[in-house]
């Protein structure tokens, strides 16, 4: 498949969820293109786990999001300047990756996440009500990351069948999510050498 062919599936993929919730298939695509990808409501039916899973991480996100944050706020000592900024540029980062996950969400004909309770119900990971020290806070980030590398990944399997739009979607915040890791990574070893992060990650990416 060409590239502007796949663009047009793509897109053809968005009308056709967009039918479903009632706009109708009427531009960008040619009648025979339109005719191909337009859909009864049954066969949306594989997206929806799609979008549950896409929830999912949405969920997750948010309460990293929020760790962050508190973070932010939070941390103290000789290491306030650098990690009380570092963790504005992460959950800045981070609130662009909810909007897209959010959005993509939407894109597919479902509902986003968007109660606290919801979240908390859909999140594997878990609320910081403590307040660590700030290499603590670093290496609970990193843990926090690496479970949703482990999350994303699994979700990144399934849209590779279903929805490329996604796929790419995923592979973009898997990027960051692996800089991110080898970052802190970074930061934990020159700070405290003797404490590895604990398990995946030790591979040093070969590009910054
Ligand atoms: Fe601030």
């Amino acid at each position: 498949m060409s590239y502007r062919d796949a663009r047009v599936r793509r897109s053809a993929e968005v009308l056709a969820r967009r039918e479903f919730v009632g706009t109708g298939c009427l531009s960008l695509l040619s009648q025979a293109a339109c005719a191909s990808y337009s859909t009864k409501p049954s066969d949306t039916m594989p997206y929806t786990q799609l979008t549950e899973e896409l929830n999912g991480l949405v969920a997750d996100a948010t309460v990293l999001y929020q760790k962050l944050r508190h973070y932010h706020w939070n941390v103290s000592g000789p290491h306030f300047f650098a990690l009380h900024q570092q963790f504005e540029v992460l959950y800045t980062a981070w609130a662009d990756a909810i909007d897209d996950l959010a959005e993509r969400v939407r894109t597919l004909g479902g509902v986003p996440v968007h109660t606290l309770a919801s979240v908390l119900h859909l999140a594997t990971l878990e609320e910081d009500e403590s307040v660590p020290g700030a290499t603590e806070m670093v290496r609970r980030v990193a843990g926090d990351l690496e479970r949703l590398h482990v999350r994303i990944s699994d979700v990144l399997d399934e849209a590779e069948e279903t929805s490329q739009g996604t796929a790419d979607l995923l592979n973009n915040i898997l990027d960051h999510v692996e800089k991110d890791l080898w970052m802190l990574g970074a930061w934990l070893h020159a700070d405290d050498a003797s404490q590895p992060l604990a398990n995946a990650f030790q591979e040093v990416p070969a590009e910054a």
